[in-house]
């Protein structure tokens, strides 16, 4: 049987689109299992905290609808479905494994809530203009090489006004954490993660693809550059994460 290698996976930086997207299909349906065990560990269950500030600052004000995309085991829908009980959601991921274990969670948790689960790509949403309040992503964005194509069909199938979000890690460049978030990706993560995941080569590209993500005032940038309006960017826990909010453009 074939040993798993730590160093599986090249970096981000060394790899065609196609490659990447492989890639992390190829993550996602090995670490399926042990996703949220390792999420609420690796984070040490400040995840939870970044989710529930990202649903306090969601707005349902036309259809009340919420597309969360790479939904995953569908965190966000689940704690957004808590907050406002009354909206219509939906959440998309091209991982069958990842909804999989969404479902089994949803109908164990809160059997009563309603929300769908879609195997799509976000790169091609199967849902007409116009149609969402809100679209979240939370910790995709880094995984989807052309940002720009994605962030450009989000905001295709948000209402005029509405709030594209997005979560994400960050690796700060000029930061007294830098050093200590470095020691903590490279070594800690994949060496906790190698005790209790098959794969602990996802964790490898887990650090490299948080590392080669553009710091907050760039990608800030980037989204006003596609259009986007009133864009904010909030620091949680020292800035390791951002929430990232932008409005669609009236007309
Ligand atoms: C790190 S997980 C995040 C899951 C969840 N949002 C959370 O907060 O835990 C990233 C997810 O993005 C999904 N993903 C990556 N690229 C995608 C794409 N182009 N279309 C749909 N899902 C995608 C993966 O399948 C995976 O489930």
């Amino acid at each position: 049987m074939e040993k798993p290698s730590k160093n599986k996976y090249p970096s981000v930086t060394h790899i065609s689109n196609a490659e990447h997207i492989g890639i992390v299909k190829e993550i996602f349906s090995t670490i399926t299992e042990r996703y949220d065990l390792l999420n609420h560990v690796l984070s040490m269950g400040i995840d939870v905290y970044w989710r529930r500030f990202t649903v306090k600052k969601m707005r349902f004000f036309k259809t009340f609808r919420l597309l969360d995309v790479a939904t995953g085991t569908g965190d966000i829908a689940i704690c957004a479905s808590a907050a406002n009980p009354d909206i219509g959601i939906t959440g998309l991921d091209f991982t069958w494994n990842m909804l999989k274990a969404g479902k089994i969670k949803i109908s164990r948790k809160k059997p009563d809530q309603k929300i769908a689960l879609v195997q799509g790509d976000v790169m091609s949403l199967p849902f007409s203009d116009n149609t969402f309040d809100v679209v979240s992503i939370a910790f995709g964005i880094r995984n989807i090489p052309d940002r720009k194509a994605a962030i450009e069909e989000m905001i295709r199938v948000l209402v005029p006004g509405g709030r594209l979000m997005i979560l994400e890690m960050t690796f700060a460049r000029h930061s007294l954490f830098r050093k200590a978030i470095g020691f903590y990706l490279n070594r800690i993560l994949p060496l906790v993660a190698g005790k209790i995941t098959a794969n602990p080569g996802a964790y490898h590209y887990l650090a490299d693809s948080i590392m080669n993500f553009p710091p907050p005032a760039e990608f800030a940038g980037s989204l006003e550059g596609l259009g986007l309006k009133e864009v904010t960017a909030h620091p949680l826990t020292f800035g390791i994460t951002f929430l990232y909010i932008g409005l669609k453009p009236e007309g």
